[in-house]
């Protein structure tokens, strides 16, 4: 029985939409994404509850079970997961969205009459599918359940455009003639290739493919929307489409990549270089006593936080060492680099929790010019998004993507581990340089040496 009015409902569903926008505003500056977040989460518990209070259901026992199981699930892996595997995490969450949309639709299909929801339904039945098996892949590229670099084969384009062409007949074929056969073709095509779509998507470009797929989810959702005359889906499917949208575009600039090339690049020939072999090279290595001098009598720092602050959980040690060495007068900012670590605003977020200030915090266009004026580079755990092949080396997987400029400070000191490339696998040449430092080892142990070092000066 359903308890809500007409009325009642479409106020609840507007409040929960407002509860969506006011998210995706919150969500846009550090500072008040925490509070985004719960209205988000506010938003969704309302519109759930809605759902509930308003319609005739009948399987409530299936549907509380399976929200339970769902539940169990997703809230202890949410907890425990560590910030840096959060990407691999989201292209999960992603994938059962847009799958879960396909499914739907195909129940829908033998509800709905009219041209336009049985074209809903064709979409959202691909797109979800692509959505959901492509997401897949994404999962196992950033696990690295399998290789994490382009994977093409012979004759991959033709498939893939053999697919499509094909996927498009079947949706044709269902609009056509609803039928069930052309629904299950449809799905099965939209899986294959939601594969063959992130195969030749490299490492370092794989995050902007799972904005991509968030992208897509949220168009199906909104289809799905028009298919169940729901206006609320319609309104957070066109959210989640646009923003996923708006955050592909952003990332992929500032990657220095455009979409297609990132979708298509290695098909033609593209560099699937990459590997994680240690560089035998020499190098100058010195101690953390030497690199407390550096930053000891220096007048101006620049930090360069990577995925190595992460993986060490630094970023506490970094913001001590960086209030040390203010309490001495000297001047440190962090460059911060738009895809530095591994999901967008990574580095402010670990940055924030260490309650480093927000305006000590520089992005890259702000920072770059400063490099010049600084004394040191201090690059904790960042590698790529410092790496002058991005300027110097077409062909290489990172080739066109800005980078922070430490090369012009007068020393930079790299923290790492080993002589392990970064993420995109390649060799950073910036590390062999006569201005170059590398102080090994985990960057929390190194920072606590280096802080207790600058202390003691
Ligand atoms: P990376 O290029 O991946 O370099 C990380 C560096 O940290 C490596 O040099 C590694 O060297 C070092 N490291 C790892 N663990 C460490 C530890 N415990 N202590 C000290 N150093 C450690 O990182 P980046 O410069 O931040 O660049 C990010 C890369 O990830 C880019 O290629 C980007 O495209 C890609 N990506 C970005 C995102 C987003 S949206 N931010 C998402 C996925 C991928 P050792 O192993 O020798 O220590």
């Amino acid at each position: 029985m359903s308890i809500l009015s007409i009325e009642a409902t479409a106020l609840l569903y507007l409040l929960a939409a407002v509860c969506f926008i006011l998210a995706l505003k919150g969500l846009s500056s550090p500072k008040t994404a925490r509070r985004g977040n719960l209205i988000g989460a506010f938003g969704a518990l309302v519109a759930v509850v809605t759902v509930f209070l308003s319609t005739e259901l009948d399987n409530i026992a299936l549907i509380i079970i399976t929200i339970a199981i769902g539940s169990a699930i997703a809230a202890p892996v949410s907890r425990r997961v560590a910030m840096t595997q959060m990407p691999q995490l989201v292209a999960l969450f992603n994938g059962v969205g847009g799958g879960a949309a396909a499914l739907v639709a195909m129940l829908e299909l033998t509800h709905v009459d009219d041209l336009g929801s049985v074209i809903a339904v064709a979409f959202t039945v691909l797109v979800g599918a692509v959505s959901f098996s492509g997401s897949v892949i994404t999962f196992a590229k950033l696990q690295e359940l399998m290789p994490t670099r382009p994977i093409v084969f012979p004759g991959g384009p033709v498939v893939m455009a053999v697919v499509a062409v094909a996927s498009l007949a079947s949706a044709v074929w269902l609009v056509v003639t609803g039928a069930p056969l052309a629904a299950y073709v449809l799905l099965g095509l939209g899986i294959v290739l939601g594969v063959l779509f992130v195969l030749p998507v490299g490492g370092a470009d794989v995050p902007i493919v799972i904005s991509l797929l968030n992208a897509f989810t949220g168009l199906t959702v909104a289809a799905s929307g028009l298919v169940l005359g729901n206006t609320l889906l319609l309104v957070a499917g066109t959210l989640v489409g646009a923003s996923g949208t708006i955050l592909t575009r952003a990332m992929a600039s500032a990657m220095g990549r455009s979409v297609a090339g990132i979708l298509f690049g290695a098909f033609k020939g593209g560099s699937t270089a990459g590997s994680t072999a240690a560089s035998d090279r020499p190098v100058r290595s010195s101690s953390a006593e030497d690199v407390a001098i550096l930053l000891g009598y220096a007048q101006r720092v620049v930090v360069v936080p990577g995925y190595g602050l992460a993986v060490a959980q630094a970023q506490h040690t970094m913001a001590e060492l960086a209030s040390t060495l203010e309490a001495k007068g000297i001047e440190v900012v962090f460059g911060i680099h738009p895809v530095a670590g591994r999901m967008p605003g990574h580095m402010n977020v670990l940055l924030a929790e260490a309650n480093v200030p927000y305006e000590a915090l520089q992005e890259m266009d702000e920072v770059n010019p400063q490099f010049k004026t600084a004394d040191v580079a201090l690059v904790v755990g960042a590698n790529d998004v410092v790496n002058p092949a991005a300027k110097t080396t077409p062909g290489s997987p990172i080739y066109g993507m800005p980078i922070l400029d430490v090369a012009s400070a007068r020393q930079v000191v790299f923290l790492k581990r080993s002589m392990r490339p970064g993420f995109a696998g390649i060799e950073n040449d910036l590390l062999f340089e006569p201005q170059t430092t590398l102080l090994f080892g985990d960057a929390k142990e190194s920072l606590t040496k280096v802080l207790g070092a600058v202390k003691a000066l």
